[in-house]
């Protein structure tokens, strides 16, 4: 009896985990309260410029302390897959698949410290599935097709 609860528990626990490492990351439970905290200062739509907006005037939005528009699903799935391909990825990385090693220039914003950093990008990563850099013209469709972005 006392053998089949602790079998019972254990069945429980491991069904618990699967569950867990099997839901999904998603833009609207996961990504969009992250982005609000921590990018949506600089990248929201208060005032921020659509990307074509922001290359004709870069100068004055950064003078202003802004960046492009990047605050709704649309927006941000355009910097991960196309057209910006890997842009997201290139900004945020730690710099572990970096060319120079060094982190992407958005990095440090995603935490105050080394380890907030560290789990607020592996959050990105399991959003975005493939984590790969490469921009349009170097991705291929298998690469392109790991890209999971989910709403
Ligand atoms: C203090 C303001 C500020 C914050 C906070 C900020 N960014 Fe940025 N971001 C900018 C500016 C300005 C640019 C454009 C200049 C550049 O390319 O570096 C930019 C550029 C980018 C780009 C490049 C887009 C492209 O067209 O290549 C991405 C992607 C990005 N940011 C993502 C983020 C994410 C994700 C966060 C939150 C973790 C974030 N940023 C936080 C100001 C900010």
């Amino acid at each position: 009896m006392r053998r089949a609860l602790a079998l019972g528990a254990l069945v429980a626990a491991a069904w618990a985990a699967t569950e867990a490492a099997e839901e999904a990351t998603t833009y609207r439970k996961h990504i969009k309260p992250l982005f609000e905290a921590k990018c949506a200062m600089c990248h929201g739509s208060d005032s921020a410029p659509e990307l074509g907006d922001f290359k004709e005037a870069k100068e004055k939005w950064m003078a202003d302390g802004k960046g492009m528009r990047m605050d709704t699903y649309s927006h941000l799935v355009a910097y991960a897959a196309w057209p910006d391909t890997g842009a997201l990825m290139r900004r945020l990385d730690d710099g572990k698949n970096t060319k120079d090693g060094k982190p992407g220039n958005m990095n440090k914003y995603l935490g105050k410290t080394d380890a907030e950093i560290a789990k607020n990008l592996a959050v990105f990563k399991a959003w975005v599935g493939n984590w790969t850099l490469k921009r349009w013209k170097e991705i291929t469709k298998e690469e392109l097709d790991g890209i999971r972005v989910a709403y």
